[in-house]
């Protein structure tokens, strides 16, 4: 009990190489006992020339991020905070669906693992009983002609976490896959299954799969843009090509909300507005 969690729960790099045979990642995937961000390390490795698929684990972070610079609440024991680089030499415009195909990838690591599928809530979250267990933040860099050098998908994931250990402001907002199943996740195993699938992308058939999982549709949703007056509100009734959601505003028009530019809130969640 080293750590305040037993032993056998332990990330080990070791045990995530086995459960990987022989993927070509195999070799390029560390464990760090604390970090900041592993975002942040992997963007330093990836500047130094890091390869495709390096991966940073982290038991603990000390910083993690959200998106809109939310903090990622990551305590040790219970989670994976994993950042794995891209080399996608590419437009950026042709990495507008990365984080929604990662949302979709992590879903089926899951399902494959612990043997339930978590819906998804547009874009990057993960969600149990409308509690959200996982948070995906994708950072790009670019080279030569605007070209993307280095694309880190960061993925936060409560495996194990008990629903009374969450912090106050999150409770009944984020959930555990252990709190929203009572089955104990095999770390390890999941992290090398969320890798898989992750070095399987781009998909061309992630779209049919992230509209079928999408707690959206359906539902009514507010449109909250930064810096943004009002707040428009409507139904989400789709998931573009490029992973934008579309909005049928009360007053009939068809808004395209693109990845990064809102956030979405259910419009009558009453006090289920934080959105972690
Ligand atoms: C979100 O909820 O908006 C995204 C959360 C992403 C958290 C992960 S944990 C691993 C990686 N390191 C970070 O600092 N953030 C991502």
């Amino acid at each position: 009990m080293e750590h305040g969690f037993p032993e056998r729960d332990r990330l080990d790099a070791e045990a995530i190489r086995r459960a990987l045979e022989d993927h070509p990642w195999r070799d390029l995937v560390q464990v760090l006992p604390v970090t900041d961000s592993t975002n942040n390390a992997l963007k330093l490795l990836a500047a130094g020339g890091a390869l495709e698929g390096t991966t940073l684990i982290a038991e603990r972070q000390t910083a993690g991020r959200g998106r809109l610079d939310r903090r990622f609440d990551s305590p040790a024991g219970s989670g994976i905070y994993l950042s794995v680089l891209l080399r996608p030499a590419c437009p950026p415009a042709e990495l507008m669906t990365l984080t929604a195909q990662a949302a979709a990838a992590v879903r089926r690591a899951v399902g494959e693992v612990c043997g339930v599928l978590p819906g998804i809530k547009w874009v990057n979250d993960l969600q149990l009983n409308g509690k959200k267990i996982c948070g995906i933040l994708t950072e790009l860099s670019f080279g030569a002609g605007g070209l993307v050098a280095s694309a880190v998908v960061g993925i936060g994931v409560n495996c194990n976490r008990a629903a009374e250990d969450f912090p106050a402001e999150l409770q009944g907002i984020a959930g555990s896959i252990l709190s929203e199943t009572g089955r104990r996740v095999d770390r390890n195993r999941l992290a090398a299954a969320m890798l898989r699938e992750l070095s399987s992308l781009p998909r061309l058939d992630w779209r049919e799969e992230y509209r079928g999982a999408c707690v959206n549709l359906g539902r009514r949703v507010r449109i909250l843009s930064p810096g943004a007056a009002d707040c428009p509100e409507g139904v989400a009734e789709d998931v573009g090509p490029d992973a934008e959601l579309l909005v049928r505003t009360d007053g009939g028009q068809l808004i395209a909300v693109a990845a990064g530019e809102v956030s979405l809130r259910d419009a009558d969640a009453g006090q289920l507005t934080v959105d972690n």
